[in-house]
């Protein structure tokens, strides 16, 4: 806690001694009642400083990890307001947020960073580890752009059925997106053996069974060229990654891969607090 009412106190104290409480030439200068007047005026001034002071603990609170979004969730619907959004990527948002199974929605504000961040990086060839209903696979489709190609990966393709593939074709980044059925580490092995494939890869964005995710971190290391990002999705897992329970395989997996990944030398990192945690990788 600051020292600053109590300062101030002993300040105002002395003051108020020194101005109004004086005795006369002679006298003595202190007596019980001028000194507990003192006393009085300076706690009230410390406890007035005390109460209003500038409230510090909020900012330090988003310093040690606490964010504004934790504290203050109905700010999420003012930031989707602010994150370039279309509508009709809205409306589709909305439509499939409603359907079965929805908490396996990539995050809007994630996927619209994906778009952003290729459009930064002129991305051309990007890779979708999981794909569920193209939610996410549309903007990174759009972040492409065009002449560009997402590789998108899924067990089952059925899930596009629910409007996903409907609205990439509407946007018109339909044949962009390169749909492979099937476990994605065949894919992404089959992948790599398409000539001129390793190394040229721009972005890879992981976010499927937990259970391979070092493969996938593996496989796609492969497909990015130097300076090409990888993101690895639920790098947070609802804050059961950072001390898996004893038979989580799923936390357990994701814990042994960010302790990897932070001592890779083979990427530069940074793991966001967005959504379920996401840890971006540059390939060096
Ligand atoms: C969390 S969802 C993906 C969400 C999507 N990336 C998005 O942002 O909307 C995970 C997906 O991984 C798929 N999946 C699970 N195991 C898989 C595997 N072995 N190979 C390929 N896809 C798999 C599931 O079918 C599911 O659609």
């Amino acid at each position: 806690m600051s020292a600053a009412p109590f300062v101030i106190g002993v300040f105002v104290a002395a003051a108020f001694q020194f101005i109004f409480l004086r005795g006369a030439p002679g006298t003595a200068t202190v007596t019980t009642s001028n000194a507990l007047l003192s006393l009085f005026f300076g706690g009230s001034a410390a406890l007035v400083t005390f109460l209003f002071r500038e409230d510090s603990s909020a900012a330090s609170k988003s310093h040690s990890g606490g964010t504004t979004l934790a504290s203050h969730p109905a700010t999420y619907s003012y930031l989707l307001k602010h994150i370039g959004e279309r509508p009709e990527d809205r409306a589709l948002r909305e439509k499939l947020e409603k359907l079965p199974r929805a908490r396996m929605l990539g995050a809007p504000d994630e996927a619209h960073f994906f778009r952003w961040l290729l459009g930064a990086l002129g991305a051309k060839r990007a890779v979708e580890v999981g794909v569920f209903r193209g939610l996410t696979t549309l903007q990174l489709a759009r972040g492409v752009g065009a002449g560009g190609v997402v590789h998108a990966f899924d067990v089952d393709e059925s899930f596009l059925d629910a409007g996903g593939r409907a609205a990439w074709d509407a946007a018109g980044v339909g044949a962009r997106v390169k749909f492979r059925e099937g476990p994605a580490v065949e894919g992404l092995r089959a992948l790599l053996l398409d000539a001129d494939s390793a190394g040229s890869f721009d972005f890879a964005f992981v976010d499927a069974d937990k259970g391979n995710y070092d493969a996938y971190y593996e496989l796609c290391l492969q497909l990015l060229r130097v300076g090409g990002v990888l993101a690895v999705d639920n790098s947070l897992w609802s804050g059961r990654a950072e001390h898996p329970a004893p038979g989580d395989e799923e936390s357990l997996a994701i814990n042994l891969l960010n302790s990897k990944i932070s001592k890779d030398p083979r990427v530069e990192t940074v793991m966001l607090g967005m959504a379920d945690g996401v840890y971006l990788c540059r390939k060096l």
